[in-house]
């Protein structure tokens, strides 16, 4: 590593899936230069972030801002008012941000408001519902990001459209680079039912608050006749008043709490098929071949779509979701797998970031 003052970068993180990406973010910057990592906080769980840092072998972050619970108003506010502290004692060269989270959006305004470049992994990814927080979020990342690092090619089409001034570098997604990396240690004597399951996990805002319709989902996965594993977020724990509610739904549904990030892995390995409302278990199911049924009335990954690998059923429509299931089970695995990237994305992300600095 070559050290210049001044040099260092910042990488803020907080939720699930952003510690994951970090990963190989944090590993590929690294070998350029000082990074500090900042881990916001805004997942706490063991299973969500703890657990996450020991199955990827990451180090502790430089910083942990301890954000955790709150109201979109006060987690963003609280990474930014804390964020904008470290900046001013740090100076990084530039601010790297993932994906759409609140964390994502209160680190990214800290730097671009002490004008500290902002890189932004994950660009260019739309959903049609503009309110929507993570889409609120991504569209004002994207529009303070220095640098946006896409995906995929659809994500640059977009980005260059919309921020002619930008520089667009279409990375690939840094998602399958963890996915390939961990593959080999995805552990073997992971608990599986016997025979064949459906894994399915529900996290979001929107099915998540909507108790309701999220009760009607459950009942529909517990009646389906192959068994379903669901692999439950806290935020889903939480919405049902305890997962002892989830248990009580009995049938084929099989209950574990949020598991790790190489038993996810794992249990889409071998399923016969993937339901879920989450953006990175779609991909992973793309890449390890596995037919998807997305819950959800859209999704930001189209290109799965467009392969035959996944298949969007809003949760409303409960009546397709058994018919769905059969036909997702009995889907070709022939499709192409290369839409985002080849798996050399944090490479790509950290040559990028050199390049914006003329390092
Ligand atoms: C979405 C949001 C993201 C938000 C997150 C909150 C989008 C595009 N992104 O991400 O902004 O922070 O929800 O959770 O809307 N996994 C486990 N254990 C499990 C289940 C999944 O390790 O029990 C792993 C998966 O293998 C995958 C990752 O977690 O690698 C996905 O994380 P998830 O929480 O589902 O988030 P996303 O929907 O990808």
């Amino acid at each position: 590593m070559r050290s210049r003052p001044g040099a260092s970068i910042m990488l803020c993180y907080g939720t699930r899936p952003q510690i994951i990406k970090a990963s190989v973010v944090r590993r590929a910057l690294g070998r350029t230069f000082k990074v500090l990592a900042v881990d916001s906080g805004q997942h706490y769980d063991y299973e969500l972030n703890g657990l996450l840092y020991r199955q990827l072998d990451v180090p502790p972050p430089d910083h942990y801002l301890e954000v955790g619970s709150g109201s979109h108003a006060e987690q963003t506010a609280a990474v930014l008012l804390r964020t904008e502290r470290l900046i001013a004692e740090a100076r990084p060269a530039a601010m790297v941000v993932i994906g759409d989270t609140n964390s994502t959006l209160g680190a990214a305004l800290a730097a671009a408001k002490c004008r500290v470049p902002v890189v932004h992994v994950e660009a260019g990814l739309r959903a049609t519902d503009a309110l929507m927080a993570e889409e609120l979020n991504r569209r004002i990342v994207d529009a303070c990001a220095r640098l946006l690092c896409t995906p995929c090619a659809s994500a640059t089409a977009r980005v260059r459209r919309e921020h002619p001034d930008g520089v667009v570098v279409e990375t690939g997604d840094v998602a399958r680079d963890v996915l390939l990396t961990a593959l080999p240690r995805v552990p073997a004597a992971c608990e599986f039912p016997g025979g064949s399951y459906i894994f399915a996990t529900l996290h979001r805002a929107e099915l998540t608050d909507d108790v309701p319709l999220l009760e009607a989902v459950l009942a529909t996965l517990a009646d389906l006749t192959m068994p379903v594993v669901l692999a439950v977020h806290p935020r889903t724990a939480a919405c049902m008043g305890g997962i002892d509610r989830i248990l009580s739904f009995g049938g084929g549904l099989q209950v574990r709490w949020a598991v790790g990030y190489l038993e996810s892995l794992a249990l889409i390995q071998r399923a016969s098929a993937v339901v879920t409302d989450s953006g990175g278990v779609q991909r992973e199911a793309y890449w390890l071949g596995v037919p998807c049924l997305t819950l959800r009335r859209e999704t930001e990954w189209l290109e799965t779509v467009e392969a035959g690998a996944n298949q969007v059923v809003p949760p409303v429509a409960q009546d397709q979701l058994a018919g769905a299931v059969r036909e997702a089970v009995d889907r070709p695995r022939t499709w192409d797998r290369d839409a985002y990237g080849s798996g050399h994305a944090g490479e790509r992300v950290a040559e990028a970031v050199a390049g914006l600095l003329r390092w």
